[in-house]
């Protein structure tokens, strides 16, 4: 048995008074597509954030790549540079190029040379489409184009591991596809570990590794993709899929 890329073991997350996520844990096995499902408003994009220090919880630990992390903040430095985020707005620098976002974080922040660094975001660009976009502004392109852009952003990090929330949720539905291709491909081409939040149930699966079905902030289950989309454990799933139309 390997050791799991990253452990959620009972983790406690609360706004103020109000307790958000209860006694959170599953582990993620590197290689393997974990996707968030559930309810408005049940806590997933809380619990992404959770794990790549965009929120502190107040119990619980985080084990990633056999590392504890505590909330001390040198180790969110290193590990927010190893887990990669995209979001539903991708959040490009307007007044920056392409390539200049993208270089960003590699140059800046992981203080790697343009020399190594610019090869690799040139074939990144190249495989989702983008190459010839490298000099324009994100004004001049598309939804679905800027969010290419903002997946080749998180990517040029090199992350371990990826999350992904509803980033196909303010495309024009054309646009979405691509997205998701794209997506598909970095699970079954290259591998990467991920933990997706998608209202898209035919995209969820197509990729789900395992489904973990989140409800009132709780997990209600973890079930293996194939099994979860023919049939869930619990009755909340089960209306949760009917209520998608699934
Ligand atoms: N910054 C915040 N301050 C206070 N409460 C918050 C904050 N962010 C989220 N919440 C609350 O936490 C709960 C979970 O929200 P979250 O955004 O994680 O849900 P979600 O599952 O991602 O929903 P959706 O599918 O609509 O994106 C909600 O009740 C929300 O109102
Ligand atoms: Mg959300």
């Amino acid at each position: 048995m390997s050791t799991p890329l990253l452990t959620v073991s009972h983790l406690e997350k609360s706004y103020q008074k109000t307790h958000i996520l209860h006694d959170i844990s599953f582990d993620l096995d590197a290689g393997e597509v974990l996707t968030l499902l559930g309810p408005s408003g049940s806590g997933k994009s809380t619990l992404l954030r959770c794990l790549n220090g965009l929120e502190a919880f107040q119990a619980g630990t985080l084990t990633f790549a056999g590392e504890v992390i505590t909330q001390k903040a040198k180790q969110w430095q290193q590990l927010r540079q190893q887990i990669g985020m995209v979001f539903q707005s991708y959040d490009l620098f307007p007044n920056r190029t392409v390539l200049e976002n993208i270089l960003l974080g590699p140059l800046k922040v992981q203080k790697r040379s343009r020399e190594t660094v610019l090869p690799e975001v040139e074939k990144l660009l190249q495989q989702v489409g983008m190459r010839d976009y490298r000099d324009a502004y994100p004004r001049q392109l598309s939804g679905g184009q800027k969010q290419r852009i903002a997946i080749v952003r998180a990517l040029a990090l090199k992350p371990r591991l990826m999350l992904f929330d509803e980033v196909t949720a303010s495309l024009d539905p054309e646009m979405v596809r691509d997205v998701l291709t794209i997506i598909r491909q970095l699970a079954d081409t290259h591998q990467m570990t991920m933990l997706v939040v998608t209202h898209e149930m035919d995209f969820a699966q197509q990729i789900s590794d395992q489904v973990l079905f989140l409800a009132d902030g709780r997990i209600q289950e973890q079930t293996p993709g194939p099994q979860f989309f023919k049939r869930p454990q619990t009755s909340r799933a089960q209306n949760f899929l009917a209520s998608m139309d699934f």
